[in-house]
């Protein structure tokens, strides 16, 4: 090897090879500082199920109640459910469901899901018209449903129950459903729609409304206006419904009466430019009121009656509780009174948990987003996708509740209070966010008002078998709820 041979190794070794070994560290520093592609989260799991069919089977024979529940079991707090290539993921416990509940429109719509109300409330109102215009309406719901309106709707509330239950005789035996459903008809007829159709129109509005539910069903969901008979006869009450409204409005105007009812709230609302509300709005927002609280405070009354009859220490506790109040306030009932009727309190609470008036909320994903699950995973659920809380999965997690399926109204007393400590979503019966119920006040005073006179006045006892829940669209008791009643003052001397 010559000398010119061994410089030129040298020159390699100390100028080459370093130069390699620099660049080679560099490349290596390199990619350890380039920070991991991000994977994007996978979609939720999707239940197994039958080709195209998917789930549908299994919900036909266990209920979907049932399925909803094996699939949390088996897939976690979110996961899909599809049929027909309809996909619906469920959001099931309150650490999934912020964003379901708080996201905004342009996210999660609740718009998409309830336009099937359109043909019921009419045009101009709700879900027919933009955001902006429907939270200035919401916004006249809540002026007339805050707690110093409802108020003076106690004692026009006291009068009906008294005046219903003064017909029944001294004894007898009647389906406590039926009997529920008429009386706060009655009341809704009084506090909503007003003194004139409680007076002369009381039976025409009733058809009416039940014309307009009846109007709703699963043909309507898809096609709205398809001219059945059912969609006929919804949109003839729709239209009397407005020539009512139109003449009462029309007749208080030109006498200068003022009603004490929500007909004149709405009348007297006014829109942040000034605009007075029309007779049409005026319409469709009297109705929306109606549908969204008959059938529910009905509901909900039937089964906190059956649950007290059904549960001998909470028939007399609540008792007790009217023993009470009749001893240190007499028998007068009025909105105080009526705030401190705590055990009758947690008792509808408690039924609602166990019944709630629907058994899921629903909404759809105007967007894209990710949600990180209990179990420590985290899905994407794609843009468009129909979203489901399912109230019937919810109310009865271990994880809130105590002993879940029992009736126990103390879960919600002081020291326990089991949904506070579950958290803001942990009890969403009346929902929650922007779209949580407005009339959870006025619903809680009907109902007392109603229970309080029953066990005031009344010796009660269910004489048919607890009832099942009718199906998973209405969640009223199933069939009859045959109530043996004798007259008897309660004591309190
Ligand atoms: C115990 C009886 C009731 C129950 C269980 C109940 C339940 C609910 C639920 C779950 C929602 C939310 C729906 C959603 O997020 O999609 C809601 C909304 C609503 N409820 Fe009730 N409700 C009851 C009684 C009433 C009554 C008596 C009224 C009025 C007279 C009423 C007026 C409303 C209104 C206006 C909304 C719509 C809020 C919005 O979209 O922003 N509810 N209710």
């Amino acid at each position: 090897m010559d000398t010119t041979t061994i410089g030129h190794m040298w020159l390699v070794m100390i100028t080459i090879v370093p130069m390699i070994i620099v660049i080679a560290a560099m490349v290596a520093r390199a990619k350890t500082t380039i920070p991991p592609k991000r994977k994007r989260p996978q979609p939720p799991p999707v239940a197994e199920g039958a080709p195209l069919v998917g789930v549908l089977p299994a919900i036909l024979t266990k209920t979907l109640q049932t399925v909803i529940c094996d699939q949390y079991l088996k897939l976690g707090s979110v996961f899909t459910l599809s049929s027909f290539g309809i996909k619906v993921t469920f959001l099931v416990g309150p650490k999934v469901s912020t964003h379901f509940f708080h996201g905004t429109e342009s996210e999660i719509s609740i718009s998409d899901v309830y336009k099937i109300t359109v043909p019921i409330f009419g045009k101009g109102v709700g879900y027919d018209v933009d955001n902006d215009t429907r939270n200035e309406q919401h916004r006249f719901f809540a002026e007339t449903l805050r707690p110093a309106k409802l108020r003076s709707h106690v004692g026009l509330m006291v009068r009906e129950v008294e005046e219903y239950f003064g017909k029944w005789g001294r004894c007898g035996t009647v389906d406590l459903k039926h009997e529920i459903d008429n009386v706060l008809l009655l009341i809704a007829s009084r506090c909503l729609l007003g003194k004139e159709v409680r007076d002369h129109m009381h039976d025409e509005v009733s058809s009416l409304l039940h014309e307009l539910v009846s109007g709703l069903h699963l043909t309507s969901m898809f096609f709205p206006y398809l001219p059945t008979p059912a969609h006929r006869r919804r949109d003839q009450a729709r239209a009397r419904f407005e020539e009512i409204f139109y003449k009462i409005a029309r007749a208080r105007t030109s006498s200068g009466h003022v009603g004490d009812d929500m007909l004149q709230g709405l009348i007297d609302s006014k829109y942040k430019d000034g605009r007075a509300t029309t007779e049409a709005e005026v319409t469709g927002l009297l109705v929306a009121l109606l549908f969204a609280g008959h059938h529910t405070s009905s509901t909900v009354t039937a089964w906190t009656a059956t649950r007290l009859l059904h549960h001998a220490e909470w028939l007399h506790a609540a008792t007790e509780e009217q023993r009470q109040l009749l001893r240190m306030q007499g028998d007068g009932i009025d909105y105080e009174v009526l705030l401190q009727m705590d055990v009758l309190h947690r008792s509808v609470k408690e039924a609602l948990r166990l019944h709630p008036v629907t058994p899921m909320i629903l909404r759809r994903a105007r967007r894209a987003f990710t949600v990180q699950t209990e179990e420590g995973n985290e899905y994407q659920v794609p843009e468009g996708r129909m979203l489901a809380s399912p109230l019937v999965v919810n109310n009865l997690l271990p994880s809130i509740y105590r002993e879940p399926k029992a009736f126990d109204p103390d879960r919600f007393a002081a020291g326990r209070a089991e949904d506070k400590v579950g958290g803001e979503l942990a009890y969403t019966t009346f929902g929650a966010g922007k779209h949580a119920c407005m009339g959870e006040g006025y619903a809680y005073l009907q109902i007392k008002v109603i229970l309080s006179h029953l066990l005031r006045n009344f010796k009660l006892e269910l004489v048919s078998p607890f009832p099942e829940t009718e199906n998973m669209i209405s969640m009223r008791p199933k069939g009859e709820v045959m109530v043996r009643y004798k007259r008897q003052l309660l004591q309190f001397a």
